[in-house]
């Protein structure tokens, strides 16, 4: 058990990720950001400045709960204030769990903008994984877009709204081909080959292998708004992890996986040793506008350079739900794993629909869409600081007549920043309900992502949610995870127990949605809390508060 010291600078630089040079957020000069590897108990202590000359900056540690230090989740307006130009703030941190995480900024659009890395823990040394691996791979998917941040944030907010569209390229550890690619016409793609001497920045990570051996691949998505696909030509991939929990392993031919979302899997490098062959990564749940990124699985001792004879495996069609639902459907816990509370103290149903206020479009949750307040949620309540945010109490649930098969009848809703307070330690069951959005025949997929906590994903259904599908909660074997989606027209339910003190988002991972609204904050035991650095909260009504005492209470 040890603390591992970072010091990060985050800045922008130029950088050409897809081979078109645009503007990046960096960390050290690097996109993306530096790999932390740490082992199960150890501190990860990172004092991060913020060289940005324009705006505040926050880092979120996606997947990890912060146990006892809910200030170090790294969520403007949650758990801190943005940290300002020339500051430094320090996140300290135990990873507790075993698993593929990953980090990224979590204040306006940063994400967008290629604020994120990969943060894995290892089982300490002398312990086992419950599979068996000779190597690993670690690849963290992301969406890109020309635009800068800056631009997609103003049209968000514009009326009438300027959507910032489908990616320009799919990016694999920060690297994609924009107007080339690694296989001429590929994808639809009228594009030529790329000319790469290996050195540039958009260059494709090769996944060297030995023929007969067996890697685990880690996966993570990082997207703005991108769900996606990936299949690897001729082998299958047997799944084992899921946001760093264990699950009951199966075979796949191809996965996918949603913003928010990280899984292994593993391969076993068991085909002709003198080909190599394609990896390939596509949209679903969207209609395509970007092509497919491609990288290479390369068998040694053959040559990187030898192009695969056998052409890429091919994204499922991006709508095919069956498709998609038929693999979220296989993921149980590993056999053994521990099992859910019987029932629940509180269920809260949350209905997601696209909205309007005063012509700018919105995304509403029980016909609330979520501002947020600048004093961070942390210290407004800790301090009893009620005028920080709305002080009445979201809605529990939405009218049971409400037609989710067709627009709202009244699109109109209304902005707020109310929270759900958890009594500690209850178990609170969450009905994520799906609906049609603002253009008739239209209902998005939507990755939602709990902070501070892992959950069990009890069930998902067609339709509106009833009583009567609680009878077919799966209680037995259900997966633990930290991020899952809701389909076009469906619901999800999911139960956790409220046992971390402090504040939590809970929100659609699509970044654009967030930004509209699409979200809700928990409470809970907030009293609990110890040892707020004071500097998380040096803005708002926490600021004026210190000032005023002069110091801490
Ligand atoms: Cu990965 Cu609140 O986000
Ligand atoms: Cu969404």
């Amino acid at each position: 058990v040890k603390v591992r010291h970072y010091k990060w600078d985050v800045e922008y630089m130029f950088w050409a990720p897809d081979c078109e040079e645009r503007v990046v957020m960096g960390i050290n000069g690097q996109f993306p950001g530096p790999t932390i590897r740490a082992e199960v108990g150890d501190t990860i202590h990172v004092d991060l400045t913020n060289k940005l000359s324009t705006e505040g900056v926050v880092i979120h540690w996606h997947g990890i709960r912060q146990l006892g230090t809910p200030w170090a989740d790294g969520t403007a307006s949650i758990s801190q204030c943005p940290i300002n130009p020339g500051e430094t703030f320090t996140y300290r941190f135990v990873v507790d769990k075993a698993g593929t995480y990953f980090y990224h900024g979590h204040y306006g659009m940063q994400r967008s903008g290629g604020l994120y890395g990969t943060l894995i823990v290892e089982v300490p040394k002398g312990q086992h994984e419950p599979f068996h691996y000779d190597g690993e791979f670690n690849l963290l998917l992301s969406d890109w877009w020309h635009e800068s941040i800056h631009e997609q944030e103003v049209g968000l907010s514009s009326k009438p709204l300027r959507w910032i569209g489908e990616p320009q390229t799919l990016l694999i550890n920060g690297r994609g081909q924009y107007n080339c690619s690694l296989l001429p016409n590929f994808g639809n793609s009228s594009s030529t080959q790329c000319k790469f001497s290996g050195t540039e920045q958009c260059a494709p990570q090769i996944l060297q292998v030995l023929p007969n051996k067996t890697y685990r691949v880690r996966l993570a998505s990082t997207t703005a708004l991108a769900s996606l696909n990936i299949a690897i030509g001729n082998h299958k991939m047997i799944v084992v992890e899921a946001d760093g929990n264990y699950v009951q392993p199966f075979t796949v031919d191809d996965l996918d996986i949603y913003s928010g979302e990280s899984y292994s899997v593993l391969i076993n490098t068991n085909q002709n040793p003198n080909k190599n062959y394609w990896i390939s990564i596509g949209v679903r749940g969207r209609r395509p506008n970007t092509p497919p990124a491609l990288t290479i699985l390369n068998y040694k001792p053959t040559s990187a350079s030898k192009l695969p004879t056998i052409s890429p495996p091919i994204t499922p069609a991006w709508n095919d739900y069956n498709h998609s639902k038929s693999f979220t459907k296989n993921i149980f816990a590993l056999m053994g794993s521990h099992t859910p509370p019987a029932t629940y103290d509180r269920r809260i149903a949350l209905l997601n629909t696209q909205n309007r206020i005063d012509g700018f479009i919105k995304w509403a949750i029980n016909n609330v869409s979520l501002v947020f307040p600048p004093t961070p949620y942390l210290g407004s309540i800790k301090f009893g600081l009620k005028s920080g945010f709305d002080q009445t109490n979201p809605p529990e649930n939405f009218p049971s007549s409400y037609d989710i098969m067709s627009p709202p009848a009244n699109p109109n809703t209304t902005t707020g920043s109310g929270v759900y307070r958890l009594r500690y330690n209850t178990t609170v069951d969450i009905i994520l309900q799906n609906a049609n959005a603002l253009g008739a025949n239209v209902s998005e997929i939507h990755p939602w992502h709990l902070h501070g906590h892992d959950f069990w994903v009890l069930g998902y259904g067609e339709g509106k949610f009833t009583k009567d599908d609680e009878a077919k909660f799966n209680l037995k074997n259900p997966p633990l995870r930290n991020t899952v989606v809701i389909f076009p027209y469906g619901w999800t339910a999911l139960r956790f127990v409220a046992d971390n003190p402090g504040a939590w988002a809970f929100h659609c991972h699509i970044e654009p949605h967030l930004h509209m609204g699409m979200g809700v904050v928990l409470a809970s035991a907030v009293e609990r809390v110890q040892g707020i650095p004071s500097n998380a909260l040096t803005c708002g009504l926490t600021a004026k508060m210190f000032l005023k005492k002069k110091n801490i209470p």
